[in-house]
């Protein structure tokens, strides 16, 4: 989508709004899948009520992406622009226990910085890619933490009200790879407690979680993390490589050789082949386990 209305433009300049035409967003997510559009960047938190009042009085239809590490975006030129905020370094304040952290942090960075500063608990984060912003919205996790348990209060775009609101951290449910946020809410910041410990102790239980992963996942091929959520008590990776679907490809799209809940865009695959693919296997799951994989990477149609 284009924006060519001039004093749309004008406005948004003046909102502190960066607007990039034509966008690819191939190279702004993990899978490296997806369309064109034009890209906005929010470089002022407190003007975005106002943007997003903007964007609604003009009809202009708008998505926001993070990290772009758990989405699959739609192949073509997009009907709506996607909105971004852009990433702050470090983007954590500290105070005692507390960190203080932009939404658009990386995940990894900020559990390093913390780390530095002798606040752990966040170990087993530390490979999950992508924005704090997106693991707050999914509640990521693994090797037995999730960002979900560490969260105190957060900072917040409420669509449904056209407001920013900070709200506790228990006005929320954390579960598996699910929060309670409407689905239009946008995170800007949060704030997280997280235990005291040395430094060298942290590293340890970062070095461990990074080599189990190194060992179990294909870290240097194109992918969304996991597709599938876990069904409560199962694997959805050991399901699938049962069915000895690992190697499976529709085209460019293949189920990781590694991990079979990792699918891989091997050289420019489709978007229309990554989704016949994941309702390929979750057919096969279906028909031999009765089990129905729920997705766990977000799908971005038309
Ligand atoms: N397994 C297989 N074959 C495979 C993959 C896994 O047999 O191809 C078996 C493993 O041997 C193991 C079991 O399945 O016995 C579970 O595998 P793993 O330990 O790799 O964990 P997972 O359930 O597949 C989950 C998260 C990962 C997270 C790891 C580590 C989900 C959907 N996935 O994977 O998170 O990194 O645990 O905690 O919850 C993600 O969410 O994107 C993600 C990568």
């Amino acid at each position: 989508m284009r924006l060519d209305d001039n004093a749309l433009l004008v406005r948004l300049k003046e909102l502190g709004v960066e607007v990039r035409p034509s966008v690819s967003l191939v190279e702004k997510t993990s899978l490296a899948i997806g369309g064109t559009t034009d890209q906005l960047l929010l470089r002022r938190y407190e003007t975005i009520p106002e943007v997003m009042r903007l964007l609604a009085d003009n009809r202009v239809p708008h998505r926001f992406l993070g990290g772009g590490t758990n989405v699959l975006i739609t192949d073509g030129e997009l009907p709506w622009i996607v909105l971004h905020l852009p990433a702050a370094h470090p983007g954590v304040q500290l105070d005692g226990n507390f960190a203080v952290v932009d939404a658009s942090a990386d995940l990894g960075g900020t559990v390093t910085f913390c780390a530095k500063h002798d606040l752990g608990g966040m170990e087993g984060l530390i490979g999950v890619p992508g924005s704090v912003g997106g693991a707050l919205r999914m509640n990521a996790g693994a090797y037995g933490t999730q960002i979900g348990s560490y969260v105190r209060e957060i900072e917040l775009y409420r669509a449904a009200k056209g407001e920013i609101e900070i709200i506790h951290g228990d006005q929320i449910r954390f579960d598996y790879r699910h929060t309670s946020f409407a689905p239009d809410d946008v995170m800007l910041r949060v704030k997280l407690e997280l235990p005291s410990k040395p430094y060298k102790e942290i590293l340890a239980g970062i070095k461990v979680c990074n080599e189990k992963r190194r060992s179990s996942q294909p870290l240097n091929q194109k992918s969304a993390g996991c597709i599938f959520k876990n069904p409560p008590g199962g694997s959805a990776g050991r399901m699938i490589d049962e069915l000895g679907l690992k190697g499976h490809r529709v085209g460019e799209a293949m189920v990781s050789e590694r991990h079979a809940n990792f699918f891989v865009n091997v050289a420019n695959s489709s978007c229309a082949d990554m989704l016949k693919l994941i309702d390929y296997v979750r057919e096969r799951v279906r028909s031999s386990y009765g089990i129905e994989l729920e997705n766990e990477v977000i799908v971005w149609r038309n």
